[in-house]
C-alpha cells in the first residue's frame, strides 16, 4: 500500500530519507525493539544515506559491492547474520548508484525482513522505474521520491528540492505530524513528531510536479522512463568502443545512467576526469557528474529530455576528446601543454597576441564542425587551480557603507 499524504513532504531527498528512517525507528520502538539500531548500507550508496542514518540515530554498517557493482550477497548475508539481533534497516538504491538494476533486489529485501529489519529503498532513481515497476512490490517498506529529479522541478544551481516519502501500511501511524495542520488520518500518539517547519515543505514548487504528471499522464510517464533507459543505453553503446563502461547488468545493459571509466588515461596520457570535464566546455557542453559515485570517473545520465541529435553531439565530443587523448598517448602531443590540460579556452586566451602552444587556436576553440563561431558558448574563464581556491578562502564581506542610502551618503559628505 502506498500512502500519499501531503505533510510527509520534506525539502529534499535527504530529508525524506531522514523522515523514512525516523518512521522505521518509531515503528521498531513501538514493538519494544529499541535496541535495533544497525543500518546496513552498501558501499555504492549515495552519500546522503549514511548521513541520514547517522542523523536518525542509527549505527551505519557498510556492505561491500562485487566486481560488477552489485551488492556482495555473501558479505550481506554475513553482515545480516552478525547484526541480526540489532538489525533496524537496510538502505538500498535501485537501480543502484552504479547505474545497474540490482539482479537480486527481492532476495535482498526478503533477507532483511526475515531478520526483523525494514527496507528503505532510496527512490532517487525513480526515473528508471516510473510506470514500469513499484518499489513496494519487490520489498520496500519506505521510499522517497525526488520530485526535483524525476518529477521535473528544476534543481540546477542549488535550486529547491522536494522528497516526499511513501510507506507501507504498517509504518503509516508513525509518519510525521504537524501541530498546525492535522489530517484526519493522523495518529498523533504514535507519530514520530514534526520534522519540517512548514507542514508541506517547500510547497510553492509542488505545482510543477503536479502539472508535469497531469500533462504527461500515465502513458507519458511510462514512456519517459523507457526513453530515459533507452537513451542511456544508446549513449553507452556509442561510447563503449572508445571508453570503458564501468558497470553493466548481467545482460549487458545499463539502467538510466552509466559510468565512463577515464582512470586508465592517468597512466597512459597524464589525463584525469577533470581534464575531460574542462575540455567538454570547449565543445560547448557542461560536464556530467564527476568523481561520483566512483572517484576519477564520469557519470552520464542523459534522461528523457534530450533529442537524438543532442546526444549524438555529446557522444561526438567525447569521441573527439578520446582522439585527443590518443595523440598524447602516442607521443604526438605534449603531455603537459595540450588541449585537455589547458582547457577550457576562453575568448581572451584564444585572441591573445601571444600563442605558443603546440596545437592550433582553431583546434582549441572549434574542435568539431558543430562548434561554430556564430553559436559557440564561450567559457568565461580559463583553468584555475581548484585546490588553491579551496585552501585559500577569501572573505568578500563588503564594508558597511554600501548599505547606506544615497541620502545618508550625501549628508555624510556635506
Ligand atoms: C540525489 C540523490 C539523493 C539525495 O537527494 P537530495 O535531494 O540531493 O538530498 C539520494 N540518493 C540518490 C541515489 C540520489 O541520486
Ligand atoms: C542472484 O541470485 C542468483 C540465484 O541465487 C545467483 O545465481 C546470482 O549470482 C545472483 N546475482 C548476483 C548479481 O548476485
Amino acid at each position: 500500500v502506498w500512502l500519499e499524504r501531503g505533510h510527509e513532504c520534506c525539502s529534499i531527498g535527504a530529508q525524506g530519507e531522514y523522515a523514512g528512517l525516523a518512521a522505521i525507528k518509531a515503528y521498531l520502538n513501538s514493538k519494544g525493539e529499541t535496541h535495533r539500531l544497525v543500518c546496513l548500507i552498501p558501499k555504492s550508496a549515495h552519500g546522503t544515506n549514511p548521513a541520514s542514518a547517522q542523523m536518525a540515530g542509527m549505527k551505519v554498517q557498510v556492505v561491500e559491492v562485487d566486481r560488477d557493482g552489485n551488492i556482495d550477497i555473501a558479505h550481506l548475508k554475513a553482515m545480516v547474520d552478525k547484526h541480526k539481533t540489532n538489525l533496524a534497516a537496510i538502505m538500498i538504491t535501485y537501480p543502484s548508484t552504479n547505474g545497474v538494476f540490482e539482479e537480486n533486489i527481492s532476495e535482498v529485501c526478503e533477507l532483511i525482513h526475515q531478520h526483523g529489519g525494514q527496507v528503505y529503498l532510496d527512490g532517487a532513481n525513480m526515473n528508471a522505474q516510473v510506470g514500469l515497476c513499484r518499489p513496494g512490490d519487490y520489498g520496500s517498506d519506505v521510499s522517497h521520491l525526488n520530485l526535483h529529479k524525476t518529477f521535473c522541478i528544476p534543481h540546477g544551481g542549488g535550486g529547491p528540492g522536494m522528497g516526499p516519502i511513501g510507506v507501507k501500511q504498517h509504518l503509516a501511524p508513525f509518519l510525521p505530524s504537524h501541530p498546525v495542520v492535522t489530517l484526519k488520518s493522523d495518529n498523533t500518539l504514535s507519530s514520530l513528531g514534526t520534522i519540517s517547519a512548514a507542514p508541506w515543505g517547500s510547497s510553492a514548487i509542488l505545482p510543477i510536479s503536479w502539472a508535469y504528471i497531469k500533462m504527461m499522464g500515465a502513458k507519458g510517464l511510462k514512456h519517459a522512463t523507457e526513453v530515459a533507459i533507452l537513451n542511456a543505453n544508446y549513449m553507452a553503446k556509442r561510447l563503449e568502443k572508445h571508453y570503458k563502461i564501468l558497470y553493466r547488468g548481467v545482460r549487458g545493459f545499463v539502467a538510466h545512467e552509466f559510468i565512463l571509466d577515464v582512470r586508465p588515461f592517468k597512466k597512459t596520457a597524464n589525463i584525469e576526469a577533470v581534464d575531460v570535464a574542462k575540455r567538454l566546455q570547449d565543445y560547448g557542453f557542461h560536464a556530467p557528474t564527476m568523481s561520483w559515485p566512483v572517484a576519477g570517473t564520469l557519470m552520464i545520465e542523459p534522461t528523457e529530455s534530450e533529442d537524438k541529435a543532442e546526444m549524438d553531439r555529446f557522444c561526438d565530443a567525447l569521441v573527439g576528446i578520446r582522439h585527443e587523448i590518443a595523440e598524447i598517448e602516442e607521443g604526438r602531443m605534449d603531455s603537459r601543454i595540450n588541449p585537455l590540460k589547458m582547457a577550457p579556452h576562453s575568448l581572451a586566451c584564444i585572441s591573445s597576441s601571444t600563442w605558443d602552444r603546440p596545437y592550433t587556436r582553431e583546434s582549441a576553440a572549434f574542435p568539431m564542425p558543430f562548434v561554430k563561431p556564430e553559436t559557440k558558448f564561450w567559457p568565461s574563464i580559463s583553468r584555475i587551480d581548484d585546490i588553491y581556491g579551496d585552501q585559500h578562502l577569501v572573505c568578500t564581506c563588503p564594508p558597511m557603507d554600501i548599505y547606506e542610502s544615497p541620502f545618508e551618503q550625501e549628508r555624510a559628505s556635506s
